[in-house]
């Protein structure tokens, strides 16, 4: 027998998506045609001039070890692009380049959490917030959110009665996954005043702060008030608005006395991100935007298409999404629970949906649709649904 293995890494659980697609494999493996919203990744390819400055890098051999921080040019292009399009003000001191957001949250619940501590997730939320709150030693504490009319909302009353002495750290997600809400500038000043009010860190989750559609702002809870600027951590990076998924580049923004915390981190964890990508970073955040501009067009045809195919469906309710490439669909209770819904949806269509129940138990009677996937692949999807789903 092998020795004993952490509690804290026993204490994680898997992730729901990568299990329905598995599912998925096994059917598509017997020759059944697969329709896949579940996964949460771009369909279009990398920027054209990203590509080349990563070939530029690599025949320049710019293949070696750099500062664990990041490359000080791409520092640089992160402080002006973020606060010309996001309005956060920070300088390059701030920055920390990592191994995508994963790379980044994980750095920063390992700077700020010890043992014991409880760190407050606004649910429903994306799975793996838990998992590393947990392996970083700490304990996820969900805050389920109500909803008007099948979309969510962050009520501050419910996260303020949470917080106990333990409390270090609040979990913020906009735009938010999986529910495809923008959180508002009243949400966010809610929930900074928690944070101020019992001096928690805020971390906040900005993977998705490109992809937001006409009549919603993403608005950075760091620019919300200094007070907010000094206690926020973001966590984001190219993956989704660049369709960067596999290049695996991120970043922190942090207060600069918890930067260096964070950079030493990165360094004892992976040394550095791969110097390569971060000069194709560069090319991204110089030459990139145009191309972010036209996905998003594309997805904000897609996700009306969506909406409107779902909300045609006898029983289910399914808000606009604001933001994100998501879309939270209410369905009936008499239909059961949202894993078993899923499952059962997969076997007799093959079209992969994420259970909502993947995300917290306020979000059980939920179906998250990724709607990253061409319009024609929606409408083969959606026929399917429509046939198969039992009236409500
Ligand atoms: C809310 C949220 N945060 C972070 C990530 C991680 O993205 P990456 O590590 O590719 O930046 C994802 C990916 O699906 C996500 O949905």
């Amino acid at each position: 027998m092998s020795p004993k293995i952490s509690e804290f890494a026993l204490s994680t659980g898997g992730s729901t998506v990568v299990a329905m697609r598995r599912a998925a494999d096994a059917l598509e493996a017997k020759g059944m045609s697969i329709v896949d919203f579940g996964v949460g990744e771009p369909d279009f390819d990398v920027p054209p001039p990203v590509k080349e400055a990563a070939l530029k890098a690599i025949q320049d051999g710019n293949g070696k070890y750099v500062d664990p921080a990041g490359l000080p040019e791409l520092r640089n292009a992160i402080v002006q692009y973020e606060q010309s399009r996001h309005g956060v003000v920070a300088s390059a001191d701030a920055i920390v380049v990592t191994n995508g957001s994963y790379g980044a949250l994980s750095t920063i619940m390992r700077a700020v959490l010890d043992p014991g501590d409880e760190v407050l997730v606004i649910e429903p939320c994306w799975g793996p917030y838990r998992q590393m709150v947990r392996l970083s030693g700490a304990v996820p504490v969900g805050v389920a959110m109500p909803t008007i009319e099948g979309r969510f909302i962050v009520e501050s009353d419910r996260i303020a009665a949470a917080v106990t002495p333990r409390t270090r750290a609040i979990i913020v997600n906009t735009p938010w996954n999986p529910t495809g809400r923008v959180l508002s500038r009243d949400e966010l000043t809610g929930i900074a005043g928690i944070a101020e009010e019992h001096d928690l860190w805020i971390i906040a989750d900005e993977v998705y702060g490109e992809l937001v559609y006409e009549g919603s702002e993403h608005v950075s809870i760091a620019s919300v008030s200094p007070d907010a600027a000094q206690r926020t951590v973001i966590a984001t990076s190219l993956s989704k608005s660049f369709a960067m998924t596999g290049w695996r580049l991120g970043y922190c923004i942090a207060p600069e006395s918890l930067a260096p915390v964070l950079t030493k981190i990165n360094h004892i964890t992976t040394r550095c991100a791969a110097s390569i990508i971060q000069f194709a970073a560069i090319a991204a955040f110089e030459q990139g935007l145009p191309f972010v501009e036209e996905m998003r067009d594309i997805y904000a045809q897609r996700r009306n298409a969506v909406a409107r195919g779902l909300n045609q469906i006898e029983g289910v309710v399914c808000p606009l999404p604001e933001g994100t490439f998501y879309a939270l669909a209410q369905i009936p209770e008499s239909w059961g629970g949202s894993r078993q819904v899923a499952e059962s949806l997969l076997n007799e269509t093959g079209v992969i949906l994420t259970p909502g129940s993947a995300y917290g138990a306020s979000c059980e009677h939920y179906l998250r649709l990724s709607f990253a996937t061409s319009l024609e692949i929606i409408e083969e999807g959606l026929g399917r649904l429509r046939h198969a789903l039992p009236p409500a």
